[in-house]
């Protein structure tokens, strides 16, 4: 028997650009995106071709794709390019030398911006730092930074002399690190003595010394460099030979350092993320493809104009912030706003304050710091001054509607577009998502595919759904930017993208299309409950518990019954001023009863002060299913940023 998974989130307002967002914009009808797309989709290598002929090559492509030793896809057979080059060398002379490539805020109000051209000699003297320490073409370089320009720098950098590297999230802990920097062989490691979150010094350096303790050292085939950017006053360790102050090593460099010629398909990065089980993977992207695809989605998803302040929230540690803070950006010649910090600090209004000062135009954040923003009042976002934001993004997870258009109304101000975007570590790009000048958008949908994405809804036979209702995600077509591997084990890349569906890309995501052909994202397969034959998106029962204004945040996870296989328990933290009671508690089964059917009331539900996240801000439904079945918590906790949450849940 077939299966596909059922839908009951109903949402049917929309919200179309504004009349002078449209006749501005990049692409302003449906009918232009659809004959954009179906070109893209009919024609593949022309569509691609003429894009990939918009950045510069060292040496011209002579074949677009080659997909004949699928899934291995090879794009942009036989060109030669060099990302950093991309990024910094065509804009010295296509007049935007003078132009602000990056303009920083420290947590603690510091400030430093960068023209491209000093961003440029910035990069080619940290290259020649990375080379006067013995890296090379090839070599794996481990980057663990906090969210200050070198750490742009050094991913540009690595790029420069055809390094590959690693970044780590600056909140990872030791044991993340040194598994990281061994599985990728890396043999340097750049990090900084401190970085500043929430008003303290996060110890990087220690923490890398930590990690490398138990490694082999320079004498063998281990780290032989560990290169340290001063970012505070924070004493660090020093390991003589290995250890060196980038600092010191930039005073003996020339700002002399051509781009290594790259290979279209040489590796450009390797990024590590989570699977359902086992070790984290190592993504692999590769040089031509990923340029090509982050510059395209950058200029199009966020209708990128040259006047634009664009900042991204993300952490340059997750793919949100290479694509889309880095590469995808620089490769278009954009300002990026960076930012070190919390949101809350020194207050809840940091962001909007940061926005007010720089004159943001394009702000593009996560879910979760949505739902932060509403739960912190929004007195915090009255105080300042908006009105330069012209467009608004989301991404990493499904947004719940109200918090869709909480954002709308109070940071958009009505008047600018949202854009959810849908995709991956594993895409390296934006794959689905509205176009602002085009789409009438719907909370909580990610809309349409991008150029070049072609996916379908598919049941568990492989079988495309009928109608609206709800299934598993696939894409038919290669796209540029796609992973290329796993990083050292080929098998585990077949089977966990490649397997499910034959000859299909299969992301892990449930999703539905409904009658106007919009996507809506279900959530991972793996979130997924299964409550009397009928299987239920954990997110859209989150989405109704939300949806009441006692709720500000809401984790959802099935617990083995007798009765009815699954049972729903809910944990819930709570609005500013809401109290916890057991009317409350019946109130808010009867809410999502209201909301979505009886089916999806929660068995139980629980209040909680806070939710267990990863350091990304993911909810971990997996402790949350320990923790509702009575169980002891099993597997790996590393990536909680908070013990004391998981402990709180399970004594109360
Ligand atoms: C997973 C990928 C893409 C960069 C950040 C996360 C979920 C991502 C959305 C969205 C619904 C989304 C999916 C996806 N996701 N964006 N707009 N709507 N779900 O990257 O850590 O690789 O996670 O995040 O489940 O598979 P990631």
């Amino acid at each position: 028997m077939s299966t596909n998974i059922d839908h009951v989130l109903h949402e049917d307002r929309s919200f179309p650009p504004s009349e002078a967002f449209r006749s501005a914009a990049r692409i302003s009808s449906e009918e232009e995106y659809d004959a954009i797309w179906r070109r893209s989709i009919d024609d593949p290598d022309g569509f691609w071709g003429e894009v990939a002929r918009q950045i510069p090559w060292i040496k011209p492509f002579d074949q677009v794709l080659d997909w004949s030793d699928a899934p291995r896809a090879k794009w942009f057979g036989g060109g030669q390019l060099n990302a950093s080059a991309v990024c910094l060398d065509q804009h010295l002379i296509s007049g935007r030398k003078d132009k602000t490539a990056i303009l920083w805020e420290g947590e603690p109000g510091d400030q430093v911006s960068y023209t491209y051209a000093e961003l440029h000699d910035a990069v080619c003297r940290f290259a020649n730092v990375l080379k006067a320490r013995g890296i090379k073409k090839g070599d794996r370089v481990a980057i663990y930074m906090p969210m200050i320009p070198e750490l742009a720098m050094a991913t540009l950098a690595c790029a420069r002399i055809g390094a590959i590297h690693s970044v780590i999230f600056g909140g990872f802990s030791a044991s993340s690190i040194r598994d990281r920097i061994e599985d990728g062989s890396c043999t340097a490691v750049i990090t900084s003595d401190g970085g500043w979150r929430r008003g303290k010094v996060l110890p990087l350096k220690d923490v890398v010394d930590e990690a490398l303790a138990d490694l082999p050292g320079s004498d063998e085939a281990g780290v032989h460099t560990v290169l340290v950017v001063k970012r505070t006053e924070n004493d660090v360790a020093w390991h003589e030979g290995r250890d060196c102050w980038y600092h010191d090593e930039l005073a003996k460099v020339s700002g002399e350092c051509p781009p290594e010629p790259m290979e279209s398909e040489d590796t450009l990065f390797l990024l590590y993320t989570s699977g359902s089980t086992g070790k984290p993977k190592g993504i692999q992207h590769t040089t031509g493809g990923y340029m090509v695809g982050t510059y395209l989605t950058t200029q199009f998803v966020f209708d990128l104009r040259e006047d634009d302040i664009y900042w991204c929230t993300a952490d340059v540690g997750w793919i949100t912030g290479h694509s889309y803070i880095v590469y995808g950006p620089l490769a278009n010649g954009a300002t990026v706003v960076m930012y070190e910090g919390a949101p809350n600090q020194p207050h809840p209004g940091r962001f909007w304050e940061l926005i007010a000062k720089h004159k943001v135009t394009i702000l593009y954040t996560a879910p979760t710091a949505i739902r932060a923003f509403m739960r912190w009042g929004d007195e915090h976002v009255d105080k300042h001054d908006l009105s330069s934001l012209r467009l608004l993004g989301t991404v990493g997870e499904p947004i719940n509607p109200e918090a869709w258009i909480w954002y709308r109304q109070k940071i958009g101000g009505g008047r600018c577009p949202i854009v959810d975007t849908w995709w991956q570590t594993e895409t390296g790009g934006i794959m689905m998502t509205p176009l602002p000048g085009v789409s009438a958008t719907k909370p909580g949908s990610c809309m349409k595919p991008f150029f070049g994405v072609d996916p379908v809804i598919l049941d568990s036979d492989g079988v495309e759904v009928e109608g609206d209702a709800g299934g598993y995600l696939a894409l038919r077509k290669p796209w540029p930017s796609m992973l290329r591997g796993i990083w050292g084990d080929y098998e585990r890349f077949v089977e966990t993208y490649w397997s499910k569906f034959k000859g299909m890309y299969f992301p892990g995501d449930g999703a539905r299309l409904d009658k106007d052909g919009c996507t809506w994202i279900m959530g991972r397969v793996d979130d997924v409950l299964n409550v009397s034959g009928h299987r239920l998106s954990t997110m859209e029962i989150e989405s109704a518990l939300v949806s009441h204004g006692a709720v500000c945040e809401a984790a959802v996870v099935p617990r083995p019954d007798e009765i009815t296989g699954q049972a729903i328990v809910a944990f819930v933290s709570l609005a500013g001023d809401a109290s916890k009671s057991d009317e409350l508690v019946a109130e808010l089964g009867a809410h999502v009863s209201k909301e979505i059917g009886k089916l999806a009331r929660p068995a139980d539900i629980r209040f909680a002060d806070a939710l267990p996240k990863t350091r990304s801000g993911k909810i971990m439904r997996r402790l949350l299913k320990d923790v509702a079945a009575g169980r002891e918590i099993a597997g790996d906790t590393t990536t909680l940023e908070d013990m004391s949450v998981i402990e709180s849940l399970r004594d109360g």
